[in-house]
């Protein structure tokens, strides 16, 4: 059998922003962390031209020629038109003519602030590169997926694909070599939903409008942003976790600053703090989404059951696997 014959699966975490979100757009450092849940994206050959893309999640939509010709409700061919348009550029740039069929299963909550858009790009980029037998980089999957995170965000920095692709905990500034962190223990961090989704693109434009107003302000908050990634990394390879949470409450109030935050955001992270954790922040765009809390690791479990009854709280244990092949298909 040809290898192009057969479907090939591959997969690619969530993530969380431990520092420096929205800053790294304008050349700030942060660090991220993939997370335990995953996007696991099918991809097989057609013998036409059509490219048929479904997600468990959304529904299906077809392409024939650029074209939407197909979807399996109103807006879904809007919804998954970023991943058409990377696999389109794909295909072309491989010089292949025929289509493919893309199956997406992502365990990624979408909109809150856990990279599930960049998750998909980066499954569905390593599926195809290994189906058309093209060998890769990380870096080109990255790279790739940046096609599809431009369609969904304003002015993505990159990191999304960059820690979704490499795993573990990075360090990433735009233009840069990202560089894995080892930190000595594993970490485990509170992640809590507020359930509020937001799109990260709404979000991106209104600290451009914040910067255009505070140019100054925005400048010395970049600085400091920077200092608090530096000293971010330090408390992760010394594994300072006390630090490490004031560090975060300490990115928290930035982020509150240039009007990310929102009271939801707020009274988790108020909420983490006074059951006893060292500190909180926001992670991603903000306006909604998710808070990622530090505890020691004596106080996790009761801090953990006291969030619990309000919140939808997870443990989630650093560092966890980047993109990855696997055995299995995704059956929608
Ligand atoms: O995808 P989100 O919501 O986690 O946001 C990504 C981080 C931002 O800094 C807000 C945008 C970017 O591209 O860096």
């Amino acid at each position: 059998m040809d290898s192009m014959d057969r479907p090939v699966t591959w997969s690619a975490p969530g993530k969380v922003i431990i520092c420096g979100e929205h800053f790294v757009v304008y050349g700030v450092t942060a660090i991220a962390a993939a997370l335990d849940k995953r996007a696991y994206c099918t991809v097989s050959p057609r013998d036409d031209s059509v490219i048929r893309i479904s997600s468990k999640q959304v529904g299906a939509a077809e392409w024939r020629d650029g074209e939407l010709v197909k979807e399996s409700s109103k807006g879904v061919g809007n919804r998954l038109n970023a991943y058409h348009k990377m696999v389109s550029a794909i295909l072309a740039s491989h010089d292949r003519r025929k289509g493919v069929n893309v199956v997406i299963d992502s365990q990624i909550p979408r909109a809150l602030g856990l990279g599930s858009s960049a998750s998909i790009a980066v499954a569905t980029a390593g599926a195809l590169l290994d189906l058309l037998n093209v060998s890769f980089e990380p870096d080109d999957l990255a790279q790739h997926a940046l096609i599809a995170e431009s369609e969904v965000h304003y002015r993505p920095s990159g990191i999304d694909p960059a820690v979704t692709t490499l795993g573990g905990i990075i360090r990433f500034k735009r233009g840069v070599k990202p560089v894995r962190l080892e930190p000595p223990a594993p970490l485990e961090l509170l992640v809590i939903e507020t359930g509020k989704t937001k799109r990260t693109s709404e979000m991106v434009r209104k600290v451009a409008q914040f910067r255009e107003l505070h140019i100054g302000i925005f400048d010395k908050l970049m600085e400091l942003v920077d200092v608090v990634s530096q000293e971010v990394e330090l408390a992760i390879l010394n594994n300072r976790l006390e630090r490490l949470g004031s560090l975060l409450t300490v990115n928290h109030n930035v982020l509150r600053i240039i009007g990310v935050s929102t009271p939801e955001l707020d009274d988790v992270v108020d909420a983490s703090i006074s059951s006893g954790a060292y500190g909180a922040k926001l992670t991603g765009g903000g306006g909604g989404g998710t808070v990622i809390a530090v505890a020691s690791s004596q106080n996790l479990k009761r801090i953990y059951e006291v969030l619990q009854r309000s919140y939808s709280v997870r443990r989630v244990r650093l560092p966890q696997e980047g993109v990855r092949r696997e055995s299995s298909p995704v059956i929608v």
